[in-house]
């Protein structure tokens, strides 16, 4: 079981992020490679100032809330709990002090994060099912849905434990201690596998790799272009 530990909690997390950066330089790469796109594509209407549009387009997805307002309400809680996420989990390796600006727990939300992706997760998986959206999906938006889901509900566990039902025994501190020696290779998982939470721990990382590894690969990378499609679309 210690060495099974030791092999996700350690060089799984090292080989996920050697592929996820491999994966996005490849990517990003052989877009670059691609023949520039020499007539303009303005599919909507030119409004000034163009980054402006583009920015309201990507954020705000006002063409979403006019064809489809109940999954534009879950697209925004979902991307705006992603940016928190993400925040958390760099507080975890403790290393920007810079987010503690204004004081506050890690991780924010406490414990609601979790909640609300875990909601609008699940809205997007039966959304697949629907007549509409199940002939328009593809074994890929399954795949990583559920992969979202399985990290999210893992992780949000280890949360609403330790803040909702008082299961302190695996600290922030000790998450940040595992990380940290991660960071500075000299891994060591001492603190966050004594406990009998620690198996929740272990597959929440494993299911996370698992996406980190697959990210590049899948319409996650719309993460990355989609600023730059619609500026495109706006011209
Ligand atoms: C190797 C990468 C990752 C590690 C080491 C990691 C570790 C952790 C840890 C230690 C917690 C804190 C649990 C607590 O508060 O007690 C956590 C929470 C969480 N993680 Fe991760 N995580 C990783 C990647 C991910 C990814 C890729 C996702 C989702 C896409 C994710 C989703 C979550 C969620 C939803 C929570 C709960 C947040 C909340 O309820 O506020 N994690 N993670």
């Amino acid at each position: 079981m210690d060495t099974l530990n030791y092999i996700i909690l350690v060089p799984m997390v090292y080989l996920s992020s050697a592929i996820f950066i491999a994966g996005m330089i490849y990517r990003i790469t052989s877009i670059f490679k691609k023949p520039v796109l020499t007539i303009p594509l303005r599919i909507y209407p030119e409004k000034n100032p163009v980054w402006l549009y583009t920015l309201i387009d990507t954020f705000l997805m006002p063409q979403v809330f006019k064809a489809k307002p109940v999954m534009w309400y879950f697209l925004i809680i979902f991307h705006g709990s992603v940016f928190l996420l993400i925040i958390g989990h760099i507080e975890l390796i403790q290393m920007f002090d810079i987010f503690q600006i204004i004081e506050h727990d890690v991780f924010l939300g406490k414990g609601f994060i979790g909640l609300s992706l875990f909601v609008s997760l699940l809205y997007f998986l039966f959304r697949r099912f629907t007549p509409q959206a199940k002939h328009l999906s593809v074994l890929e938006d399954y795949i990583l849905l559920t992969l979202l889901l399985m990290t999210v509900i893992l992780g949000s566990e280890m949360d609403w434990a330790r803040t909702w039902f008082g299961f302190q025994e695996m600290t922030v501190e000790d998450y940040q201690t595992y990380l940290k020696s991660l960071l500075f290779f000299k891994p060591d998982i001492s603190d966050v596998t004594y406990s009998g939470h620690s198996f929740m721990l272990v597959f929440h990382v494993f299911f996370a790799n698992l996406f980190i590894m697959f990210f590049p690969f899948s319409k996650m990378m719309h993460a990355i272009f989609t600023i730059p499609l619609n500026k495109i679309r706006r011209g």
